[in-house]
């Protein structure tokens, strides 16, 4: 197979020549050439278009602007447009439309509306999928295939549920281990007959977790299953080209993207900062250090060679050339921060940067949203930096390898999702804001970090950090145990390792996977109101949540001060094995999280990526053997000068001992190798 990891780094976006005129296409291809664009998504809502009626196909439109994408060297990534079907399908189809869990179906006159269980809507999609694949799997154009779109959808539908019921037999086997799992005895819940189970639907008061657990799990893996079937046939018909779908992330995505990573040629995700300022960078560096997670995972448990351009290689599909629509308005994006936030996710193993979307259209629901060609033209700031964005990339080329960490979050969905159940001690904690947290604190202090799915080989970290990982099976927790023992550094927050793999809580005082390695264990829990914090004796405070904690070995690191938990410990060591295991029993503000992590690291021997950079500036460094990169990003508003050598491959200029970075400024140094 040709990867896009083999070729240059990837530069371009999602590309609708279905909303213009065909005069319109020849200078989008002249337009592309000027701005080095390689690689475009062609075609990802254009169901209608491609077959207007059942069966009927018109496929002359998109034969010509293959032709004139393939004439102008720019290669595509050609879509199956599964996301959104054509009002002819819903019509015909009524029951493949989505139903909410308050039972509301929904209707056609946006995009995915369509329920990812029923067999009238896989079918449809498969005969799309198989009708372009005839027609295209061997156009020259043809870099590979973009499949479908962000799956994030759910339905309740009748299909969703006998699906459900299916797998549920897969997983449990039999009632009684599904009774026991889900711990039905509780509001005369148990179930004598399959046919009882729904999905988890709207209901009178607090539902089941263990059945909400379950069903985001099955719904997980319907749409994996969905997508796998289109990608199976595409590459049935030429399995030379590479396949992937483009994650959307958020809390809310009922979707594994780590189990998911297995199944795509490579991890290609959608990055929109909820604001273009007030954290947009460490937002672009937690997703881009979880998207190479997610690569590495799967690498790891792929047989044979990992893809060129190292283990870790992933794509950023998706991201705005200027605003970004969020909390209600669009937030504009200032000069060059185009370039600096695609470089950060090219620092951290991205190959490419990839935008939403070529050319701002003239109507529809999202025609505000920012365009490499925004409604002003091609004589515009925006398209400025496409150009001068298209040139950067081709002068980094060379770039290869991927970030050496030796800290790293420990991550996984099935906690996420199980801590937004209703029921648990406090509304207010938010899975992702505590990765967030940690991501965050180590991230202002320059530490490089990865992120890894529990069970991930652990060789070279030295420093684990567990954001409240709430779910801990046995292999987990053994893993965790096997980590310690053989010398290694774990810090665990409150929330992590209270219940296994099904939602029960473990038993003997919390957190019960992980008491003994803590040498700690917490009697009660002393939720906070939003508005209140506890105080810390070394001037720190905490908030959210507290816990009194009993000691069975550990060390009092910090302790609560005033209040019933005065003098008691907040912040706990445990010297285990050849290790040390860390506790947190409160979400630490900010500089207090950053100050732990930093004594952490320092005391498992790991260093930042550039002790000399100012506040400010981000530094990331990408490895391949012998050879290495420095990306230095300034994300104040003023001048800074980092101590490095090297040759900056944006100015191709040598630097000796310092580079000095514009405001809002970036620079990509070659370092002398030894
Ligand atoms: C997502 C989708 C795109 C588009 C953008 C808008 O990432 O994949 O189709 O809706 O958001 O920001």
């Amino acid at each position: 197979m040709v990867m896009w990891t083999d070729g240059p780094l990837c530069y371009g976006g999602d590309y609708n020549p279905e909303q213009w005129p065909a005069q319109v296409w020849s200078e989008d291809v002249a337009l592309m050439r000027q701005a080095g664009v390689n690689l475009v998504t062609v075609g990802v809502f254009a169901w209608s278009r491609l077959e207007p009626a059942p069966g009927r196909y018109t496929f002359d439109w998109l034969d010509q602007v293959l032709d004139l994408l393939h004439g102008g060297g720019v290669r595509v990534a050609l879509a199956t447009p599964t996301a959104s079907p054509p009002p002819w399908f819903s019509l015909a189809h009524p029951g493949a439309l989505p139903v909410t869990a308050d039972g509301i179906r929904l209707h056609h006159g946006s995009r995915d509306t369509y329920c990812a269980a029923t067999p009238a809507y896989r079918d449809a999609a498969l005969r799309i999928t198989t009708a372009l694949a005839d027609r295209y799997a061997h156009h020259p154009a043809l870099a590979g295939w973009h499949v479908h779109n962000e799956y994030g959808t759910t339905c309740h539908c009748e299909h969703t549920a006998r699906a459900f019921r299916r797998w549920l037999t897969t997983r449990h086997g039999d009632l009684a281990a599904l009774n026991d799992a889900w711990v039905t005895s509780f509001w005369s819940q148990h179930y004598s007959d399959w046919a009882q189970i729904s999905t988890p639907r709207a209901t009178q008061y607090l539902p089941n977790p263990g059945h909400l657990l379950d069903f985001r799990r099955f719904w997980s893996d319907t749409l994996l299953a969905a997508y796998t079937e289109q990608r199976d046939l595409l590459r049935a018909a030429n399995p030379a080209l590479t396949i992937t779908t483009n994650y959307v992330l958020g809390d809310w995505v009922p979707v594994d993207h780590a189990r998911w990573a297995t199944e795509v040629d490579l991890v290609a995700v959608d990055h929109y900062p909820s604001a273009v300022d007030g954290g947009a960078e460490e937002q672009t560096a937690l997703a881009a250090d979880l998207a190479r997670g997610w690569a590495r995972h799967a690498a790891h448990r792929r047989p044979g060679s990992p893809p060129a351009g190292g283990a870790a290689a992933w794509l950023l599909m998706e991201s705005a050339p200027n605003q970004i629509h969020t909390a209600g308005r669009m937030h504009t994006k200032e000069p060059g921060r185009m370039l600096r936030h695609s470089l950060a996710h090219v620092a951290r193993g991205s190959h490419g940067a990839m935008f939403f979307q070529w050319r701002a259209p003239v109507g529809g629901a999202e025609r505000f949203h920012s365009a490499l060609v925004p409604h002003a033209g091609p004589d515009s700031r925006v398209f400025r930096e496409t150009v001068a964005l298209g040139a950067a990339l081709r002068q980094l080329s060379e770039v290869r390898g991927s970030v050496e960490a030796a800290v790293a979050l420990v991550v996984d969905a099935a906690s996420g999702w199980a801590l937004r159940h209703p029921g648990l001690p406090s509304a207010l904690p938010d899975y992702h804001d505590e990765l967030a947290a940690a991501h965050r604190a180590l991230w202002r202090s320059g530490y490089a970090c990865d992120t890894l799915t529990p069970g991930d080989p652990v060789d070279g970290y030295r420093l684990l950090v567990l954001p409240a990982l709430y779910l801990i099976d046995d292999d987990a927790a053994e893993w965790l145990r096997g980590y310690v023992d053989g010398g290694g550094h774990l810090l665990v927050t409150y929330l992590s390792g209270v219940a296994d793999e099904h939602a029960r809580v473990r038993l003997g005082g919390y957190p019960g996977a992980l008491r003994e390695l803590l040498g700690a264990y917490a009697e009660e829990f002393h939720p906070l109101d939003a508005a209140d914090q506890v105080r810390l004796d070394d001037g720190g405070t905490g908030r959210i949540w507290a816990e009194t904690l009993r000691l069975t070995g550990a060390d009092t690191v910090v302790s609560y001060t005033g209040g019933v938990l005065d003098a008691m410990p907040a912040v706990t060591r445990h010297r285990v094995g050849a290790g040390t295991a860390w506790y947190v029993s409160t979400r630490l503000d900010d500089t207090s999280y950053r100050r732990l992590l930093d004594t952490a690291a320092r005391a498992a021997g790991v260093t930042t990526v550039c002790p000399d950079a100012p506040e400010g500036v981000e530094a990331v460094r990408r490895r391949d053997g012998a050879a290495s990169w420095l990306f230095l990003l300034n994300h104040t508003d003023h001048e800074q000068r980092v101590p490095a050598s090297g040759v900056d491959l944006l100015t191709a200029t040598p630097i000796e001992r310092a580079v000095t970075l514009a405001p809002g400024g970036v620079a990509v140094l070659r370092e002398h190798k030894g």
